[in-house]
């Protein structure tokens, strides 16, 4: 198939990108390289039988999107583009729902002009709430979410649900990322968040590196194992594998499904650290702080309905995910180059 992907120089698209072209799909990226660097291209083809294509530009120009739709014969789209920053998402809500929902009902207008009705959207489990028992099941209903961050995703998921109830040829599925975590295992692509990191594994590949001093770890007091908070850590290659799967699933199916994608079970803060120490070989400096506002103590999938429907297993284990994140901070120490 030859698969549009928006966003698919940024972290989890990048991945994605490389195991949709080794699986034999052809790739057309477009990205605003607001959150990435071109030189990730050059990773991805020398990890690739064939490079994707690029498109520089935001998904919220309808007329770059209509050219792309006219120049390319595509049949899918996958959908990465937006902005993630919980936090920064609080301080300027209507940024995140100008570049996510808006953006995204541009690339619908511009894929039904275009006659692609089929669209694998990035989803995250921040749509289940605060209050949702674990695990997380796709039964549940959305929930409102703690961040204006989440609200985007909520909004879009109840877009894509009227739009493919409304014009039954859509098919659309919305994947729900737990947390993804680790790197391509040549070292070669990997995590490069811009500034001081705001989630937990790039932070701590930071702070190995020498480009931040210590670990802050944010509560030891929640009603957890060790106290620190649990979480469902997905191995992105496997994260990437779920977005092969899912675009394969989608092209024999109508209708819009959601899915989790997570390894269906949630290991400690401390787990992570420890684990990372291990690759590493030395004990990294670390300081209990506060809790974080916003954060919950525990989340973690139940994975079952992607593996009986999509055949999705996670393959890769925690010490797979530090010990790659490890040999491409440690190759890469800035992240990407520039061009
Ligand atoms: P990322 O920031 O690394 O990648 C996003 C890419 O989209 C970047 O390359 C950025 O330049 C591009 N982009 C942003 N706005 C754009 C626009 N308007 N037009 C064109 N390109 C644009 O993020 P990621 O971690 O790879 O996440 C990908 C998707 O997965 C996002 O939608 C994110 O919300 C979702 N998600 C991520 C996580 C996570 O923990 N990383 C968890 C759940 C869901
Ligand atoms: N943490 C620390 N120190 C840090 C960073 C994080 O202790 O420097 C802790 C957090 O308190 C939390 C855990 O590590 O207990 C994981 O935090 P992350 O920021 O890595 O991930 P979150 O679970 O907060 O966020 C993820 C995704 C979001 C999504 C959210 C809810 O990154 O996109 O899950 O689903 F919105």
């Amino acid at each position: 198939m030859k698969v549009l992907v928006t966003g698919g120089c940024g972290y989890i698209g990048s991945h994605t990108c490389v195991q949709l072209l080794n699986a034999g799909h052809e790739v057309v990226i477009v990205d605003n390289l607001f959150n990435s660097k071109p030189s990730v291209l050059k990773r991805i083809a020398a990890l690739t039988p064939e490079p994707p294509r690029f498109y520089k530009g935001d998904i919220r120009d309808r007329e770059l999107l209509d050219a792309v739709f006219r120049a390319e014969k595509i049949d899918s789209v996958i959908h990465f583009a937006g902005l993630k920053a919980v936090g920064e998402s609080v301080r300027i809500p209507l940024t995140y729902y100008d570049n996510n929902v808006y953006g995204t009902i541009q690339l619908l207008h511009a894929m039904r002009e275009a006659g692609v009705h089929r669209l694998v959207f990035s989803s995250s489990a921040t749509v289940y709430g605060e209050l949702a028992p674990v695990p997380y099941k796709e039964e549940y209903p959305v929930s409102r979410a703690s961040s204006p961050y989440g609200q985007t995703k909520i909004a879009i998921e109840y877009i894509l649900k009227d739009l493919a109830a409304a014009e039954p040829d859509w098919s659309i599925i919305l994947l729900r990322y737990f947390n993804p975590v680790g790197a391509h295992p040549s070292g070669t692509m990997g995590e490069d968040p811009q500034g001081i990191p705001n989630n937990l594994m790039p932070y701590i590949a930071q702070v190995a590196v020498g480009r931040l001093p210590e670990m802050l770890i944010y509560g030891n007091d929640y009603p957890t194992k060790d106290g620190t908070g649990v979480r469902d850590f997905i191995h992105v290659m496997d994260l990437a594998d779920g977005h092969v799967l899912a675009l394969e699933w989608g092209a024999g199916n109508s209708g819009c499904r959601a899915f989790n994608l997570g390894a269906g079970k949630g290991y400690s803060v401390m787990d992570l650290l420890h684990s990372f120490s291990k690759a590493l070989g030395r004990e990294l400096p670390y300081r209990f702080v506060g809790r974080r506002a916003g954060d919950l103590a525990a989340f973690w999938a139940d994975a079952s309905l992607a593996r009986e429907v999509l055949g999705f297993e996670t393959r890769r284990g925690i010490d797979e995910m530090t010990a790659d994140v490890w040999r491409w901070q440690s190759v890469n120490p800035n992240g990407y180059p520039d061009e």
